[in-house]
């Protein structure tokens, strides 16, 4: 989803107060989807209809679909479901989660009951300062001196691209400083000059508007380097937009599948070492992690591409990957701890939540106002469903519990090799 400055936004439906979300429903999976429907209802605050009324077929109208992305022929659903039980800084969230795959939302609900036990998890984010990046080459004389004149400019150059982006300056953000990189190409020897122009964003997701204020800047910095513009376009490395969070589980709730919680709890932390040690494993730590924040952000129409852009670059800062969530034991207080930071370029008000009566209900499940906000949630769901994974494959292993989820529900499971 990307952010539109130049749109006339309606306003959004009220929010709910955050202490009337309940998140923990017992039971709730055994219910018919009609009644899971009507417990949501009740737990959110939000009348029956409005939820039935957006997740039904053809929500969303084929013609407002045409006007979202070019050459439509039809709607493409997917099974929306709520992760129960989530606590993030003693408040309840409802989590919607759009997803196919088996397991997740299980997994995710169940853990994320075993921490809230524990005052669930914690979690916060940086203000949502996002890069847009003007790439200039061939550059006349000395890139010293081009980059001196450059920050000589940079007054003016802040000054022009707020301009660029008055309504983002009206809502508090905009253009707060520039950065320059001198860049040489190895093979080559193309040398770039590369301006960063740090905006802040505030609460939206931030493409469309760090686009605006590179490309206006782009003529400006040719003339003050006497350089050709190659491109001028956001980053996805959004290492300026970092959400963390953490939890603690006591060691006895972490028993699963037959394994005594302080044995898991020790074997989670070697599958973390192991993940923070072999890349091939790192990745498919990252994967779990990622199940649940593109669950997530799918539901909320997040742009989905970005956020594993950044998520996997930054997994990958030091030159080798590395995992995002980590999972040490605290020996004394007998405790797991977890923790994750990430990049999260999510928006509380882009486009698509106008358009979309599922995405909208999403975020009125969900209740963040912010977009740092909602990233700090998103962190904790990535850390509790990377958990919920390592917990499962230090124990019973991943296929004998997709099994186990299947029979419980009557059908062939999906992912049973022999089948
Ligand atoms: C499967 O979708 C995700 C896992 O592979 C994650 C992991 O290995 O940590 C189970």
């Amino acid at each position: 989803m990307t952010d539109r400055d130049d749109a006339t936004p309606k306003p959004l439906e009220p929010p709910l107060p955050d202490d009337a979300r309940r998140s923990r429903l017992p039971g709730f999976r055994e219910l018919t989807l009609a009644e899971r429907v009507a417990l949501v209802a009740r737990a959110s605050g939000l009348p029956q209809h409005e939820l039935e009324a957006a997740l039904a077929p053809g929500a969303l109208p084929p013609a407002k679909a045409d006007r979202l992305i070019e050459n439509v022929i039809g709607l493409f659903e997917l099974p929306f479901a709520i992760g129960l039980n989530l606590r993030v800084n003693g408040v309840d969230r409802l989590v919607p989660m759009a997803v196919e795959e088996p397991s997740i939302v299980a997994a995710f609900s169940r853990v994320a009951r075993l921490a809230r036990e524990r005052d669930g998890f914690h979690a916060a984010a940086a203000p949502a300062l996002t890069v847009a990046q003007i790439h200039l080459t061939d550059v006349a004389g000395d890139l010293d001196a081009a980059a001196g004149r450059v920050e000589a400019a940079t007054g003016e150059l802040l000054e022009e691209a707020n301009a660029s982006v008055p309504r983002l300056v009206a809502r508090g953000g905009g253009a707060r400083r520039l950065s320059l990189r001198r860049l040489k190409h190895g093979e080559s020897g193309q040398t770039f000059l590369c301006v960063h122009v740090h905006v802040d964003v505030v609460d939206a997701m931030g493409a469309n508007l760090a686009n605006t204020v590179a490309e206006r800047l782009a003529p400006r910095l040719a003339e003050l380097t006497a350089g050709r513009i190659v491109m001028g376009i956001l980053s996805n490395l959004a290492d300026e937009r970092l959400a963390h969070a953490r939890c603690e589980i006591p060691w006895d709730a972490l028993a699963f599948g037959g394994v005594p919680g302080p044995l898991v709890a020790r074997r989670v932390e070697e599958g973390w070492r192991l993940a923070d040690t072999d890349p091939y494993r790192a990745v498919t730590h990252n994967k779990g992690v990622m199940n649940g924040v593109d669950a997530a952000a799918t539901a909320l129409g997040q742009d989905v591409r970005a956020l594993e852009a950044g998520a996997h670059a930054w997994a990958a800062r030091d030159g080798r990957i590395r995992p995002l969530s980590r999972f040490v034991c605290d020996t004394e207080r007998e405790r797991l701890l977890g923790e994750i930071a990430l990049p999260l370029a999510v928006t509380t008000v882009g486009h698509l939540r106008q358009l979309h009566p599922g995405v909208a209900l999403a975020h009125r499940l969900l209740g963040c106002q912010r977009a740092s906000e909602l990233a700090g949630v998103l962190a904790a769901v990535g850390l509790c469903q990377s958990l919920a994974a390592v917990q499962v494959l230090v124990t019973e292993g991943i296929q004998r519990g997709h099994m186990r989820l299947h029979a419980r529900k009557g059908d062939p499971p999906a992912h049973d090799p022999s089948a």
